[in-house]
C-alpha cells in the first residue's frame, strides 16, 4: 500500500529515488538505484529529474545537491548524520596548509560541505587510493576518517600522510576477537570488511573494499560463506545476489541510515519536506572537489 502510494507519487512529482545499501531492506526494494556512496553520487550527478530522494544520511543528500543544484533534493530522515563528518575542522585544515609544502587535503565524503569545501579533492572508500596515488602531491591530509586514510596509506608508498583522527562510531565496534572466534566457528568463510574498520580487523579480511566491492566480491568469489565486517544492511543485497551462499554479521547496524523508512519517504514525497539546501557559494566551493573526484575516479 505504502508502495503503491510512493510510486503514485514519485510519478507526480518527477522523482527519482536513490538509496544506500545501509538503509532498511524494505527501502532498498522500492529505489531506482541503490549503490555505495560514490555510484549513487554519479548517480545523482546524472539524474535529470525535478526531484531526487535520497535514501541515506545528510552528507550524500548534500553531495548530490551539490552535483545536481538543479534538482531538489529530498531527504527522507533529515536528522540522519553521519557523526564522522563532523570529526575534522578547519583550524586543522589551516594548520597544515600553513606550515606543510605540497599538501594536497583529500577529504572523504563522509564529511559535511564546510569541509569539503575546504578541501582539494574528494574521494570515497571505492576510489580512494586511485585519486591519492593520481595525485601529484607528497604530502597528503586525509579527513576525517583514520582508517580508510591508513588503508590509502599501506597502499600508496612515497608519501606522508596526516590525519585528523576521525573514526565511523559503527566500523570501529566491529572487535577482531569477535571476527576470530566467527572464523573458529566457521573456518571456509572468507572475510569482508569495510576500510572503515580498525587496522586490526583489516588485517583478519580476505578482501577489504567499499560496500559495492564486498558485494561484488561476494557474488563472484567460489567461497560459499562470507563474515561480513561492514553494516549489516549489506546482507539484503548479497543474499539477493547470492543464492546458497551463507553470510555472517560481525558489524551492529548504523542507527542513522536505519531511520530511513518507506513511511517516510512517502511522506517526504507528499509534503515535499526534509529538502537540502545550502548558500550558494558553500555549494560553489564544495562542488570543485567533488567534480575532481568524479574527473579522476572516472
Ligand atoms: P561506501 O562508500 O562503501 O558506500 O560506504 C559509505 C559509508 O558510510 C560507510 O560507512
Ligand atoms: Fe557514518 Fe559509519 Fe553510519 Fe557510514 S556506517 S553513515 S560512516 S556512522
Amino acid at each position: 500500500m505504502v508502495t503503491e502510494e510512493i510510486q503514485e507519487y514519485k510519478r507526480r512529482e518527477d522523482a527519482l529515488i536513490l538509496a544506500h545499501y545501509y538503509v532498511p531492506d524494505e527501502v532498498q526494494a522500492l529505489a531506482d538505484f541503490v549503490g555505495d556512496s560514490y555510484y549513487l553520487a554519479k548517480v545523482a550527478a546524472k539524474a535529470k529529474k525535478r526531484t531526487v530522494v535520497f535514501c541515506g544520511v545528510r552528507f550524500m543528500g548534500e553531495s548530490a545537491k551539490i552535483l545536481n543544484p538543479e534538482s531538489r533534493v529530498l531527504l527522507p530522515a533529515a536528522e540522519a548524520d553521519c557523526p564522522m563528518a563532523h570529526m575534522a575542522s578547519a583550524a586543522q585544515i589551516a594548520e597544515l596548509r600553513a606550515n606543510v609544502r605540497d599538501l594536497a587535503v583529500v577529504c572523504y565524503v563522509n564529511s559535511d560541505a564546510s569541509l569539503k569545501a575546504l578541501s582539494d579533492v574528494c574521494v570515497t572508500s571505492s576510489n580512494a587510493v586511485k585519486i591519492v596515488s593520481a595525485l601529484p602531491n607528497r604530502n597528503i591530509l586525509f579527513i576525517p576518517d583514520k582508517n580508510l586514510g591508513a588503508f590509502v596509506r599501506a597502499q600508496v608508498p612515497g608519501k606522508n600522510f596526516y590525519f585528523s583522527g576521525g573514526y565511523c562510531p559503527v566500523h570501529v565496534r566491529v572487535a577482531a576477537e569477535e571476527v576470530g572466534a566467527l572464523k573458529r566457528a566457521h573456518p571456509a568463510a572468507a572475510v569482508l570488511a569495510h576500510p572503515e574498520c580498525e587496522e586490526e580487523v583489516r588485517a583478519l579480511a580476505d578482501f577489504v573494499g567499499s560496500t559495492a566491492q564486498l558485494i561484488d566480491v561476494a557474488r563472484d568469489n567460489s567461497f560459499g560463506e562470507y563474515i561480513v565486517c561492514t553494516e549489516p544492511g549489506v546482507l539484503y543485497q548479497m543474499r539477493q545476489t547470492c543464492a546458497g551462499k551463507r553470510f555472517y554479521a560481525a558489524a551492529p547496524v548504523c542507527e542513522d541510515m536505519k531511520k530511513i523508512t518507506p513511511e517516510r519517504v512517502l511522506a517526504c514525497l507528499k509534503e515535499g519536506c526534509g529538502e537540502v539546501t545550502l548558500p550558494a557559494g558553500l555549494a560553489e566551493r564544495a562542488r570543485r572537489p567533488l567534480a575532481r573526484m568524479l574527473e579522476i575516479g572516472g
